[in-house]
């Protein structure tokens, strides 16, 4: 099945930057960008102190915990706004959040949508095998849930991963999709947020960062305060860690040393039976 997504990137506009290509460039792979990417990251890199490093802590942390549920038996993931995969091309030499899913579950099921038709285009080229693709828009609830219902068991739990996405969706774009999500998924289920945050970042940097992404990219980003961020998780219970920076997601013993704000916040919550 193949949709026709209207969401960021759904069809192919150099002349405007898209958070899939711009999003890969912060994290060091910079090999689709065009020059409207470039121009964006450039500015980005103006406006908000630090944003490689807060990108690529945020593909790590997604790393570490898609390991930790993969190893305790979750074997079935959708990646929505997944992104394009990197195939360790990236700053950090990170593996694809499938490649790390398969490498600790071989024969687990992995779905990325995503509205962006490059990330779309690539991932079906390098996921071939391990994953399935789908260019699906995050607000078409509807749509969402029946690509999950055609790629995956929901008689199983499924990790539904949202990364770095949700803070592109209105309040009411984001309570549609978790509330439908929340629906749909059988008891056990988890999802896993991260999130941009204004809590604990100066006010004049987030306007910044916030008026330079919406003018390179035609879209707009809500940041959230860490209540609304914790409040997206509606009747889905937060699990340990809690709502927690991207840095202090299960960090392996050589992260442990603080580091300086911003960061995504990230959270990981459980659909318990009704
Ligand atoms: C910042 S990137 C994050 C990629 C990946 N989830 C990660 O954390 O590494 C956000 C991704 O969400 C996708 N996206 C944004 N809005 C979307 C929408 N309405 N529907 C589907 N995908 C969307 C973008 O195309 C992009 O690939």
């Amino acid at each position: 099945m193949t949709t026709q997504s209207t969401g960021p990137g759904s069809t192919f506009d150099p002349s405007t930057a898209t958070p899939s290509r711009t999003y890969a460039s912060l994290r060091g792979a910079p090999n689709d960008a065009l020059a409207a990417d470039r121009e964006a990251v450039a500015e980005l890199r103006n406006a908000i102190e630090k944003v490689d490093e807060v990108v690529r802590e945020n593909a790590e942390a997604l790393v570490r915990a898609v390991r930790y549920l993969a190893s305790v038996g979750y074997d079935q993931f959708a990646d929505l706004g997944g992104g394009r995969p990197l195939q360790g091309l990236d700053a950090r030499k990170l593996p694809d959040l499938a490649a790390v899913a398969a490498q600790e579950r071989p024969g687990m099921r992995w779905l990325l949508i995503d509205s962006d038709i490059t990330a779309i285009t690539a991932g079906r080229a390098i996921l071939r095998g391990i994953a399935e693709t789908e260019q699906v828009d995050l607000r078409d609830p509807t749509k969402v849930l029946k690509a999950l219902d055609v790629h995956l068991d929901l008689n199983r739990p499924v990790i539904v991963i949202l990364g770095a996405v949700l803070h592109f969706l209105t309040d009411w774009e984001a309570t549609q999709l978790m509330t439908a999500l929340w629906g749909d998924l059988p008891t056990g289920s988890m999802v896993l947020v991260t999130h941009v945050t204004s809590t604990g970042v100066e006010p004049e940097m987030v306007a910044r960062g916030k008026a330079s992404y919406e003018a390179r990219h035609s879209i707009r980003i809500y940041p959230r305060t860490e209540e609304e961020i914790t409040g997206l998780a509606g009747r889905f219970v937060i699990r340990e860690p809690g709502v927690v920076a991207t840095v202090d997601f299960m960090p392996s013993l050589d992260e442990l040393a603080p580091k300086e704000a911003p960061h995504f916040l990230m959270w990981m919550a459980e659909r318990l039976p009704d």
